[in-house]
């Protein structure tokens, strides 16, 4: 069997790991990869937006079914393109990529389909948007973009001033281009996040798992966002009465609704969960595997994807056994000095054999040297992803792991899964198939 991978993050790496360790022993194809994905499978330097390039090598290989990991192509039409030349695709069609492509397009299905989330003015133009600003509360909204952003195009502003010049730089400026052509005004919530997964196959719902991320910087949640720091799973609030909840209001629902709306979800499903004293309600959904989510649930995954992408590409996943269990993760992500703001590349990284004794060590912003050294290449550069009997063994080993590798300027964040392990919850999320 021959697989090609579309994307070259930690989240990639961690999908090459799990689909190398299936029954089917396949051949992987990566493009373009990175330095941990040549390991697994042959790095081809075709760009993850190189529609037309990628559907070239997927034929020009013959592959079976081509992965397609990163939000970017999937909101493009990638897994469209591919069906068209007739190759297998896992991910969803640009018409079901919308509940991540656009804000506004995924917040009216939740309205017309009753599923809970925060209360939403849309506005297509600057002044009504700063009218309806004047008269808000301080502190009572949110500000996004409705198109894809990099994870730049949402503000919590403090004060109305803030809120002004958000929707100045949204809509005037156009800072983050036709994205912010369109903005939603939300209502705020409060509450812990999560983030949940399921593999969705149109109406049908593979058992879910949790976890959560770590998006800002320093410790204790301060500095600017990034692509995330670290991340764990299970997350210690995350009960079975918890769960049903979640698929009974959210997941189901939604998959549902996209049926019978005529774009059905077929891919991983992400939920973007805010836990509110009214109940769980959504506060963005994506339609892929979170990084780093990605590389510590996978891990907990013990079925064979490859035989659920297979399921998935043939409309079958509800014969297919997903399970999920396994041993709670940790990872924690090693960035480049200077992330997320701007940073020098081309290091020489250590310490990396020795580190996987202790762990898994994915690989992000990473590339192979003239003298097959590993060498940095992004901001993320590495993330040690530890496993134990409970989240704080996982994070001992997690942080015994990352303490080994070294670069220039290396840095990391020290309280990642720290309030779970403190908290003594030593449940895991095992539930019956
Ligand atoms: N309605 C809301 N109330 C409170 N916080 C919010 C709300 N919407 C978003 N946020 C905060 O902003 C973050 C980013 O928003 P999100 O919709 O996930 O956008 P993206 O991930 O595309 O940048 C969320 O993780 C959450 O912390
Ligand atoms: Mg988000």
């Amino acid at each position: 069997m021959k697989i090609l991978l579309v994307g070259s993050g930690g989240r990639e790496h961690a999908i090459a790991w799990k689909l190398a360790r299936s029954r089917h022993v396949p051949n992987l194809i990566i493009a373009p990869g990175n330095a941990g994905t040549a390991a697994l499978g042959e790095n081809v330097p075709v760009k993850a937006m190189d529609l037309p390039g990628m559907v070239k090598l997927a034929k020009a290989r013959g592959v079976d079914f081509v992965f397609v990991a990163p939000d970017d192509p999937l909101a493009a039409g990638m897994v469209d393109e591919m069906q068209k030349a007739g190759i297998m695709a896992f991910g969803p069609t640009a018409a079901a990529a919308r509940i991540e492509s656009s804000k506004v397009w995924a917040k009216q299905l939740m309205i017309r389909n009753g599923i809970p989330t925060a209360r939403v003015d849309v506005f297509d133009n600057a002044s009504a948007a700063l009218s309806h600003i004047e008269r808000a509360p301080e502190g009572s909204i949110v500000i996004k973009v409705d198109g894809l952003a990099q994870g730049k195009g949402v503000v919590v502003p403090a004060t109305r001033q803030e809120a002004v010049a958000a929707v100045r730089s949204m809509m005037e400026e156009l800072v983050f281009g036709n994205a912010g052509r369109r903005i939603l005004v939300e209502e705020r919530m409060s509450g812990p996040e999560v983030s949940v997964f399921a593999f969705v196959c149109g109406s049908f719902v593979s058992d879910e798992i949790a976890a959560c991320d770590y998006k800002r910087v320093n410790d204790g949640d301060t500095g600017p966002n990034t692509g995330g720091m670290g991340a764990y799973s299970p997350p210690e609030f995350w009960t079975p009465e918890l769960a049903a909840r979640v698929r009974r209001e959210v997941l189901e629902p939604v998959a549902r609704a996209m049926v019978k709306e005529g774009c059905p979800f077929n891919g991983v499903l992400y939920a973007g969960l805010m836990l509110t004293s009214e109940g769980p309600r959504v506060v963005e959904f994506n339609c892929r595997l979170g990084d780093p989510e990605a590389q510590v649930i996978l891990p907990r995954l013990e079925s064979d994807l490859v035989d659920i992408c297979l399921a998935m590409a043939s409309g079958t996943l509800s014969k297919t056994a997903v399970r999920w269990g396994g041993d709670p993760h940790v990872g924690v992500v090693l960035a480049s000095g200077g992330y997320p703001g701007k940073y020098p590349t081309g290091y020489l990284i250590s310490g990396l054999a020795e580190a996987a004794n202790d762990a898994l060590i994915f690989h992000a912003g990473t590339k192979i040297g003239p003298g097959s050294e590993v060498l940095t290449n992004g901001g993320r550069v590495v993330m040690a992803v530890g496993s134990g009997k409970s989240v704080a063994s996982a994070r001992g080993s997690a942080y015994r792991s990352t303490a080994k590798i070294k670069f220039e300027g290396a840095h990391y964040r020290m309280d990642i899964a720290a309030r779970s392990a403190a908290s003594g919850s030593h449940s895991r999320q095992e539930r019956a198939v």
